[in-house]
């Protein structure tokens, strides 16, 4: 089987951690991305960490043409692992047509090419937003598919739903779809992590960037929640731990038999509440974060955290990383930048 594996927004957050774990793994990732969330500089600091080479294209998703010259250029590729998507819940609800036309039309692009280059092997960046507000708060992949909350969740249902049709009609694709919980931290090394574009959406580029004096304080959104604390509760998963996982879907889907569409979810199976991130974080890093209790976010969901067995035992993938070790990578890589 050829080890070459074409990785789309593979200079992301998520995308560049699996590229190493893809190299460490033997295989040869090519990336795809116009870093339009990214930096050029990311590629540089791929080579630098897993010490080899890495092709790359400065390609759209969405452009057909463009795309095709890289699976013309890489015919022998075993798979592609899809994560170039937008990911803001924010502003998909401000800019829903961007979201449809790049997150859904990207993953068209993406599928076509597969089915033209008979490329099987197909790994995708999915969320455990397609739960929505779920009855219990610890969901398997069994859980209902809810009723999107917003256009990235749309975004991200619709995709699932194009890949599993897609795989019905022509019973050649081997697809997996990763649910992700919550990514954070940064590679160990801190000189790969999470790169938000403006004004942070998520909570710990948010905490780091307090820390930092970047932003004055962190607001909490809500304390008046049924939970442990009041404060919302997630899964918060290390980005390595992620990234590993998405090398154990590809490994599991070169090695299964037959034609599928398997859904995973990734995550820690522990739920942590918003203010325990915050403690987590000032005690490692040995530091007083400055915040404020602030109304509740629109769209929030109360709590939701995996059931990550069937990842476990069928992908055979644990998470080595705890919350503690993720805060403490996500501030060593803060530091870094200027
Ligand atoms: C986490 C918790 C906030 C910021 C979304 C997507 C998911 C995935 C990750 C892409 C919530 C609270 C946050 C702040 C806060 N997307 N919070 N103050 O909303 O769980 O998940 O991002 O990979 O698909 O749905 O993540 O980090 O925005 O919020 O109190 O300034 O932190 O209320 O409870 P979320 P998040």
């Amino acid at each position: 089987m050829n080890k070459k594996v074409i990785v789309t927004g593979g200079a992301g957050y998520i995308g560049s951690h699996t590229v190493i774990e893809l190299i460490h793994a033997g295989f040869e990732p090519i990336i795809i991305d116009d870093f339009r969330n990214s930096k050029p500089w990311i590629i540089d600091r791929i080579q630098e960490v897993s010490d080899a080479k890495v092709l790359f294209y400065e390609v759209d998703c969405q452009d057909k043409d463009a795309v095709e010259t890289v699976f013309k250029a890489h015919p022998d590729a075993a798979g592609v692992i899809h994560f170039a998507a937008y990911k803001a819940v924010g502003e998909s609800v401000d800019k829903p047509i961007a979201y449809y036309q790049n997150n859904v039309g990207s993953l068209c692009v993406i599928l076509e090419l597969m089915e033209t280059y008979k490329i099987q092997h197909f790994v995708f960046s999915s969320s455990c937003t397609v739960y929505g507000e779920p009855k219990s708060p610890i969901v398997d992949e069994l859980t209902p598919i809810q009723k999107a909350t917003s256009p990235y969740g749309d975004t991200k249902i619709t995709c699932e739903k194009i890949t599993e049709f897609e795989q019905a009609s022509k019973g050649t694709l081997k697809a997996i779809l990763l649910r992700y919980f919550n990514p954070i931290g940064a590679h160990e090394s801190a000189k790969l992590g999470e790169l938000p574009q403006g004004i942070p959406n998520n909570l710990v580029p948010y905490i780091t960037q307090t820390a930092k004096g970047i932003r004055k304080e962190l607001t909490v959104f809500g304390s008046d929640y049924n939970t442990i604390d009041g404060t919302n509760v997630r899964d918060y998963i290390h980005v390595v731990d992620l990234a590993k996982a998405h090398v154990a879907a590809l490994n599991y889907a070169i090695n299964k038999s037959g034609s599928f569409c398997e859904p995973f979810n990734l995550g820690t199976g522990k739920g942590t509440s918003v203010l325990e991130i915050i403690q987590t974080f000032e005690t490692v890093n040995n530091l007083k974060l400055n915040y404020k209790i602030g109304p509740r976010r629109a769209g929030d969901v109360e709590q939701i955290y995996a059931n990550a067995n069937k990842a476990n035992k069928v992908l055979n993938w644990t998470c080595q990383y705890g919350i503690a070790e993720a805060l403490e990578h996500a501030w060593n890589w803060e530091k870094t930048l200027n």
